[in-house]
Order: structure tokens, then sequence, then C-alpha cells
């Protein structure tokens, strides 16, 4: 395996316009529900990342026909709501926390045997969030007794609707359980504590599947059908997240993203950053495949600590690592609360920032729920990556305000969701140098 460490000189601005790669919630979903449908499903802006790419060979593994990725184009032959076969080894989902969940819940009362497993990181996430209401609706999807993979996934008579209310705000578990309800008897509803990405929904609607919300609650009907149904995926707002807080902090910038997701669940770094003083503008928003896009400029701006807003918390959870960065060049103290979930992603991502932040000479002080950062002058030095594809970005983008070289260990996990980022990053203004290791 190759081992890559980020060097990065400090300074510099951002400019000129640029395209970052597909959705990568949208692209895991167009597999999943382009398989399961009756026709071919052609998918186009899919994200060539080694997440989405394990949860394409996986159902490769389990008989799909899928031709590509070929320039982000992806045919899909779909195989119908029962075809999948068993695999005849586990199947690998790398990184992927997003495809184990979403799996167990689409293969729990499919009647297939499977066994999903995962790199080191995701092997500690947990994963009872996903088995315990799997079980209540008859499935035998077991873990191990830490409540991590493997998942072991068994043929089971028909699944039962459920009636859910989610403890935690979890796009992934909605959606595990929404696609369990498609083999389910009767209804499943899953209530909210609070609205998260629904992704899951829209492609269910655009391949014709009935989904009804109400206020937080979100239902659907066991039994019916998929039908084939081309998807464009925009560019994901997750990774052009590290572009606007680069523009944002880096003197000079004037950047466009163009074509980003500008779902309404997603929208959150966009509404925090402005609170924060960040000069954004959403243009030429329109609507592709039931999912509105837009271009986004993002200029300079001398950013303010702030409290975070709650509510905005679910919809900006994977933009954190990059928002503490932004926390980190503002006047004054930012506190965001409310976020425990960040502990439990791809790396406890609140303990990993405030750490690279402090040996940065920033006063980071995590606590159980999340961070409070004053900002002041980052330094150089070297920080770790864990595994985590977004801490590697967030202190790439951090040396644009720093005052020495920044170093970051192991960052070839950003190839999971943004292999292009190297070169899109140095192409648009950042000093960073790639060192391979095999
Ligand atoms: C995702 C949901 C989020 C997010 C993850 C992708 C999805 O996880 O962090 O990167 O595609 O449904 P949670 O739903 O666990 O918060």
């Amino acid at each position: 395996m190759t081992v890559n460490t980020f060097h990065v000189a400090p300074g510099g601005k951002l400019s000129g316009s640029i395209r970052v790669p597909g959705d990568k919630s949208i692209s895991h979903r167009s597999i999943m529900l382009g398989s399961l449908a009756e026709g071919v499903t052609e998918v186009s802006g899919f994200l060539e990342g080694e997440d989405a790419l394990a949860t394409l060979q996986a159902f490769r593994d389990m008989g799909v026909q899928i031709e590509g990725p070929e320039g982000g184009r992806v045919i899909i032959h779909g195989v119908g709501m029962k075809g999948l076969k068993s695999p005849e080894k586990p199947l690998d989902m790398g990184n992927s926390g997003t495809s184990v969940r979403l799996l167990s819940g689409l293969l729990a009362g499919h009647g297939v045997d499977v066994t999903l497993v995962g790199d080191s990181s995701l092997s500690k996430r947990p994963m009872r969030r996903v088995t315990t209401p799997l079980s209540e609706m008859g499935a035998v999807v077991e873990s191990n007794e830490k409540g991590t993979l493997p998942l072991h996934i068994k043929p089971t008579a028909p699944l039962k609707g459920i009636n859910y209310t989610m403890p935690m705000a979890s796009a992934q578990v909605k959606s595990c359980l929404l696609l369990a309800g498609l083999y389910a008897e009767g209804d499943t509803c899953v209530t909210e504590p609070a609205p998260t990405r629904d992704h899951t929904e829209r492609m269910l609607q655009a391949f014709g599947y009935d989904v009804r919300r109400d206020g937080n609650r979100v239902c659907l009907t066991g039994g019916g059908r998929l039908v084939a149904s081309n998807i464009e995926v925009p560019a994901d707002i997750s990774s052009a997240t590290f572009f606007m807080v680069g523009a944002s902090i880096a003197p000079g910038s004037d950047i466009v993203l163009e074509h980003v997701g500008i779902n309404p669940t997603r929208i959150g770094v966009i509404n925090i950053l402005k609170a924060m003083g960040a000069h954004i503008d959403v243009l030429n928003k329109r609507q592709v495949g039931g999912e509105p896009v837009a271009d986004i400029r993002v200029r300079y701006a001398e950013l303010k600590g702030i409290d975070i807003p709650l509510d905005q918390v679910p919809l900006a959870i994977d933009e954190f690592p990059a928002l503490f960065v932004a926390a980190a060049c503002a006047k004054g103290t930012t506190v965001l609360r409310g976020a425990e979930e960040l502990r439990v992603k791809e790396s406890d991502r609140i303990q990993v920032m405030a750490d690279g932040l402090q040996i940065l000479g920033i006063d980071a002080e995590p606590t159980p729920d999340g961070m409070v950062i004053q900002g002041g002058q980052i330094g150089g030095g070297t920080v770790e990556s864990h595994e985590d594809h977004r801490i590697s970005m967030s202190f790439v983008i951090a040396a644009l305000r720093a005052s020495g070289n920044i170093t970051i260990n192991d960052c070839s996990n950003v190839n999971t969701s943004f292999p292009s980022f190297v070169s899109l990053a140095a192409g648009s203004g950042i000093k960073i140098v790639t060192i391979q290791r095999v």
C-alpha cells in the first residue's frame, strides 16, 4: 500500500473556477437503487472515490452487471427487487460507513447470506444503531459482541414494518430502515430528531417509489418496485467545503465552485460560514434530477467567532473538521455543541482536530459534544490524519493562513471521497506537495 504524506507551504490564495467530484452520498445510492431497479440506469457525475467504488464492487459481487465508471459514467443493469445473489466472499466495504449501514438494511430482507467487513477505522464504528432496529423488523443481522464489524446478514422470514424513532440524527440509520422497509410487510416509518440528508427519499421517488413525509416522520410501504431512472450526480458540497473555507480565510481569494449540490439538508456549511461573516454568493440555482444545484462564489472575508446554531449541526455534520479551521482563523471564540456524533465518524473528529489545532498553536478545547476554539495565528507543525480523509484535507486548507509548513501524515485516505483533491488544490493556489512511500 502507498502511504502519502502532504507537505503544505504556508500562504497563498484561492482563485479560478473548479468542479469538485460527485456527491458521495448520492453516488452510493445511485448504485444501490439502480441495482434493485427494473431496467437500465445510467449515472453521470459518479464519484470515482474508494467509498463509492466499494459499493459498486459489492453489487458486482452480488451478480449485478455494471459498466464503468468511465469519466463519471456508470451503467447499471438492474436485477429487480429480489435479483441479488449471495456473494462467494465477504464484501469489503473499506472505509465506508454509508455502504455498510445502507447495505445492512437493503440486504436484510433480500434473502441473501452476506458478510460485510471493512478497514480498521470502519471496524471500530458502532453498528448497533442499525442492527437493533433491524432485528425489531425480524432481520437477522449479527455484529460481533462489541457491536462492530463484521456484520453477518442471513436470510429470514419476511420483515415486518416498523415505527422507529431514532435516538440520534442519522441519515444512514434512516436510510437503512427505509431500504429494509422496501422488503417489509406493511408500513415502515422513521422519525428523526432533526432533519438529516434526504437523498434516499428523493432517489426512491425518482425511481418511482412512493415515499411520504409528514414533518419529521418519513414512511413507505413495502412490496413495491423500482423503475430504472437516469441520475446526474451533482458536485459534493462536502468536498466543495474545503475550498469554501480556504477562500474565506485566505486574503485575496475569489473562487467559483461549479455545479454544487445545495440540497437544503446539506447546506449547513454555507449557513454557518455566512453567520461567521463569509462572503458567499449562491449563483445560477437550478434543479438536476430531483436535487437542487448551484455555482458557489466565495471571496475572502474577515471571519468572526460564533455559537454555532444547534439546528445547523446535522446539516453540516461532515463539514466540521474544515469549519474548525475557519474558527481558528476567526476573530473571537467559536463554540460548537450538540455534535457528539463527530466522535464516531471515520475518526473521533473532535479529539483529532483539537489535537492537531493545538499542535499548530491554536487554543482548541474539546468538549464531550463539540469544541471551543479561540481564533489565533496558525503555526507550522506535523499533524496526524488518523485514517480520516476530511482531517487530511482540513489541515491542508489550514496552511493558507499558517506561519510555517504543515505536514500531514497518512493522507492516502483522501482517495475515499476526493481523489483529485491534490491537483485541484494545487491548481487553485495551495502550495501542496505529496510524498509517496510504498
Ligand atoms: C451519510 C450520512 C452521514 C454522513 C456520512 C454520509 C449518508 O452520516 O456523516 O458521511 O450518505 O447517509 P450519519 O447519518 O451517520 O450522520
